[in-house]
């Protein structure tokens, strides 16, 4: 089994550079089959969900290619000319949860799907109902049955939708299914985040009609003209908020490059409440000096433009070296204080129920084996590993290799100490 060995202590100094989002790519990769031209995605990071994103486009019979722009950036070509199948391959499918996003696309091109319940993150029950209710609005049979998800339609229409909670993935799938429907699709509460109008883009730039993404009502008007596009994926918000903290843990000082300001400025407030300075260096980069003492704060996790779910278990390391005590409130899981008790294991001071944790700030973290068990209390794991005493050994690395690229190796680069090992499992 592999793990990270990260030896603590050192304050990291340097520059970084954000790769290609994660969230944003997945989604687009999704997209592609709507298409029957070959679609760009610039700046796709290389990491194992988009691995298994282009396998599942590979065995439809999408054609893919991986190469390098004219800046060096890595791309995807995807095109979806062969597609054969509307069946997703189980196996596939359950390693990942972004693989629902497959029935909107494969809904609007082939009027048919099957797939299994998707795998993914062990952060709580991350039920799919918003996204099969707005299919069904938009005209859409479904049957669940032995596992399965076979849905069907005679043809999309537009309709309006409600969603109860604004959720990513169920406006993505409707945004995804409502391309070609006949008519107007007007998506009300949608969620808003940065990954949602990259995905109106990508869509704009291959000829759909679609606006209000970033706010809370997307207007999607129909269309069968979908041609070819290059699209340049935005960078990744979260790996961005992770070397923020990096920096902060360590009382380091980092440039950040290729990154967007505005998509993190609630990160940014929380960190400068910790005591970094945090300031725009000018061409995509943020600079982040460290605090010398980390105050403790309060949070709250919510959709965006609200502090990001996916940054809490890393601000959650930093909060257990801080002077004082903090209290995290976590709104959009159930189940994603993971990190807590390896945390604890490495001398930290916190207490859970149900969905809030308390962390006492202690002096020191030591050195532990502790294991993630998804992908972000993972990389929350590898910070506190940063600033601890002496080596410590995160298990687990594949879920953190689904969601950061080369970590270790720029970690190094910024003067931390972190090899991947081979150990046995316990
Ligand atoms: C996306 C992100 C993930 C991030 C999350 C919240 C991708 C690939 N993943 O996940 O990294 O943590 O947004 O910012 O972009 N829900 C339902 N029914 C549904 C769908 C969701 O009840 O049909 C609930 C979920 O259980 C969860 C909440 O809504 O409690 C938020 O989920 P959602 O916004 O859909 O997250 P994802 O799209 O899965």
């Amino acid at each position: 089994m592999e793990a990270y060995e990260v030896t603590g202590g050192a304050k990291i100094r340097g520059t970084v550079r954000i790769s290609g989002a994660k969230n944003a790519v997945l989604p687009m990769l999704a997209a592609t089959l709507l298409v029957d031209r070959p679609c760009e995605i610039i700046d796709a990071p290389d990491l194992r969900d988009v691995t298994v994103m282009t396998q599942i486009l590979e065995r439809l019979g999408a054609k893919v290619s991986i190469g390098k722009d004219q800046d060096g950036k890595r791309t995807l070509v995807v095109d979806a000319r062969g597609l054969q199948t509307h069946e997703v391959p189980e196996s596939l499918m359950r390693q990942m949860r972004s693989s629902i996003f497959l029935m909107g696309p494969l809904l609007g091109r082939l009027g048919k799907v099957r797939v299994s319940y998707p795998g993914g993150c062990a952060i709580g029950p991350r039920p799919i109902d918003l996204h099969l209710s707005s299919l069904c609005a938009l005209g859409v049979a479904i049957e669940e049955r032995g596992g399965y998800i076979n849905a069907r339609t005679n043809g999309l229409l537009g309709t309006e939708i409600h969603l109860d909670f604004p959720s990513v993935g169920a406006t993505e799938n409707t945004m995804m299914a409502a391309v070609t429907a006949k008519g107007t699709t007007i998506i009300r509460n949608a969620a808003k985040e940065p990954e949602i109008v990259d995905l109106q883009n990508f869509l704009n730039a291959v000829g759909a009609k679609i606006r209000g993404a970033g706010l809370d009502v997307i207007r999607i008007e129909g269309t069968q003209n979908l041609n070819g596009a290059k699209h340049q994926a935005i960078p990744d918000r979260i790996e961005t908020g992770t070397f923020m903290v990096a920096a902060c843990i360590t009382g380091g000082e980092v440039i950040i490059e290729n990154c967007i300001q505005e998509h993190v400025e609630a990160v940014i407030a929380k960190l400068q409440e910790v005591g970094a300075h945090i300031e725009e260096a000018g061409g995509h980069r943020i600079f982040v000096s460290g605090p010398s003492r980390i105050k403790a704060i309060d949070f709250k996790t919510l959709p965006y433009p609200g502090f990001p779910t996916d940054m809490q278990p890393q601000v959650m390391s930093l909060m257990s070296l801080a002077a004082g005590t903090s209290v995290i409130t976590e709104t959009i899981f159930e189940n994603r204080f993971n990190q807590a008790e390896e945390l604890r294991r490495m001398g930290a001071n916190i207490k859970t129920e149900g969905r809030t944790a308390v962390i006492k700030g202690v002096n020191r973290l030591s050195g532990a084996r502790v294991a993630a068990s998804d992908l972000r209390s993972g990389a929350a794991l590898v910070l506190a590993g940063l600033a601890a005493e002496g080596k410590t050994v995160v298990e687990g690395c594949h879920h953190i290799d689904r969601g950061y690229e080369e970590l270790e190796s720029k970690l190094n680069l910024l003067g931390a100490t972190v090899r991947r090992i081979t150990v046995n499992g316990s």
